[in-house]
């Protein structure tokens, strides 16, 4: 009798969901500090058939060389740039990830970084707990309106798409957006006009970057697109910290080319550049877009779906090959 599948999971899911995977192997969660994550994991997968992870785990080609009988890696996240998708299909292994299921939540996590921004919520906030609050002043912590204020969004697809409704239906917003193919039905139901790179950047007051991070979006925001933005502009990023240049978004931030900025996402996480943790404009965030109960329940099961799918011989409800930015108009 052949031997029950081994899955390994990175990091622990709801315990109906491990159990759920039970019922088609045997399950190990993988329980250890950050420093020993990549040595534990690799050594794990060496007879696994199944691994469950996070953006947190590089799967890379030296990890799947040493993972011979793995067949799926499902992201629980939408995102997959951790993963090396062509090495993954060179060796048969099948990709998922976890789209739909997180767009709303991480779409109102945007919305709450833009008002939080825009309102100097955590300036707010910090001033009230340090005791410095002496009296009610009209000058005191003055911001700005996301009300019928233009918002730029970069990459108008799942979670942008999500965004972009609640901007124009909430708060009266007009819409531009970026992206690699024309989005009719934004166009259509919210007004959203298509525009070039430098438009977008220098008519926004708001610019929010929905993009996956690949060759092509790395950097996306540097230098230049900074100095293309209005100076009473906010940039916002729920995507990829690698979307955004970060010394020189600490530059225009401050020499003030640029008015603040909100970010759940950096570049090298948990790290966050210290021109980011020093500027009282920048609503900083630990990659929590994603981040309510249902979702991350949801994402947890569509994950072990996918698992299950493949485990089954079944055709598994999302892979990546293939589908990247094929939903209504692309990106994340
Ligand atoms: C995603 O889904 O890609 C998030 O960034 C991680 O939850």
């Amino acid at each position: 009798m052949s031997r029950p599948a081994r899955i390994v999971v990175s990091r622990p899911l709801p315990p109906d969901v491990l159990a759920r995977l039970g019922e088609h192997g045997s399950v190990e969660v993988l329980d250890v500090g950050d420093d020993e994550r990549p040595t534990a994991l690799r050594r794990r997968l060496a007879e696994a058939e199944a691994l469950v992870c996070c953006v947190t785990e590089r799967v890379d080609e030296r990890l799947l060389e040493a993972a011979p009988a793995l067949r799926v890696v499902a992201n629980v996240a939408v995102g997959y740039d951790n993963i090396d998708v062509e090495a993954a299909r060179r060796r048969g292994v099948t990709v998922t990830n976890t789209p739909d299921v997180l767009s709303e939540t991480t779409a109102e996590f945007a919305l709450a970084l833009i008002l939080a921004t825009l309102r100097r919520v955590c300036e707010a906030d910090r001033f009230v707990r340090s005791g410095r609050w002496q009296e009610w002043d009209p000058q005191l912590l003055v911001g700005h309106d996301l009300g019928g204020a233009t918002v730029g969004i970069v990459g108008l697809g799942r979670i942008g798409g999500c965004l972009a409704r609640r901007l124009r239906h909430g708060f009266g917003c007009r819409i531009l957006y970026w992206g690699r193919r024309r989005c009719d039905w934004a166009e259509r139901e919210l007004d959203a006009r298509r525009a070039e790179r430098e438009e977008l950047l220098s008519e926004s007051r708001v610019v929010s970057l929905h993009l996956p991070l690949d060759d092509e979006t790395r950097h996306w925001i540097g230098e230049r697109e900074l100095a293309a933005m209005r100076p009473d502009a906010v940039l916002i990023n729920t995507a990829r910290g690698g979307v955004v240049d970060e010394e020189a978004l600490v530059q225009a931030l401050r020499s003030e080319r640029i008015w603040g900025a909100g970010l759940d996402v950096f570049a090298n996480e948990p790290t966050v550049h210290d021109g980011l943790l020093e500027h009282p404009r920048v609503v900083l965030a630990p990659h929590i877009g994603s981040a309510s109960e249902r979702t991350r329940r949801r994402m947890a099961e569509l994950a072990a779906d996918n698992v299950i799918a493949v485990l089954t011989g079944q055709v598994p409800p999302t892979p990546v090959a293939g589908r990247q930015g094929d939903d209504r108009c692309a990106s994340v």
